[in-house]
């Protein structure tokens, strides 16, 4: 199979919207599911769009994630504004976090996002600076 593009699906995360926090997740997991992918791809792909939109609904000043569907993968970009990642090493680290108390009460804040949008990644690329963050996630199919 080649890496032929096939379709994008879209969607905005707006910083602070708890309630809107995480539907983009799910309906990227309905679109997977109605394309008839393999379900443990859809599992991966899911969590790994679903910690991205959560970061950026806390963390930034909001933002989109694309998931491109190409013939031979799946391609999760999250964009966002400011303020970014002034540590990348140590966001990766488990554990870490600098959500606040307000957060960490609606149950998020145990600094497992990244770690496992990396476990449940086949490639990740960040880039990051004062003025936002873009990270790009590959998941092979
Ligand atoms: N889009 C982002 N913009 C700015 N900082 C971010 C962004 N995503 C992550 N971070 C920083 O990296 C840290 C680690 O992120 P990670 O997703 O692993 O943990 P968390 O969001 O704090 O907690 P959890 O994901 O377990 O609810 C965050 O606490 C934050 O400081
Ligand atoms: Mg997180």
């Amino acid at each position: 199979m080649g890496d032929r593009f096939l379709k994008r699906y879209s969607y905005t995360v707006i910083a602070n919207d708890f309630m809107l926090a995480g539907k983009g997740a799910s309906s990227i997991k309905s679109n997977l599911k109605s394309l008839g992918i393999n379900a443990s791809i859809i599992r991966k792909t899911a969590i790994i769009s679903y910690e991205a939109e959560i970061n950026i609904a806390i963390h930034s000043y909001g933002g989109k994630i694309h998931c491109d569907i190409y013939e031979n993968k799946i391609v999760i970009i999250c964009e966002d504004i400011g303020p970014g990642i002034s540590d990348v090493d140590m966001a990766f680290t488990e554990g870490f976090s600098t959500a606040t108390e307000r957060v960490r009460e609606l149950g998020f804040g145990a600094g497992m996002g990244l770690p496992n949008i990396k476990k449940y990644s086949d490639r990740l690329e960040i880039k990051t600076d004062s003025s936002g963050t873009k990270i790009t996630v590959t998941v092979c199919l």
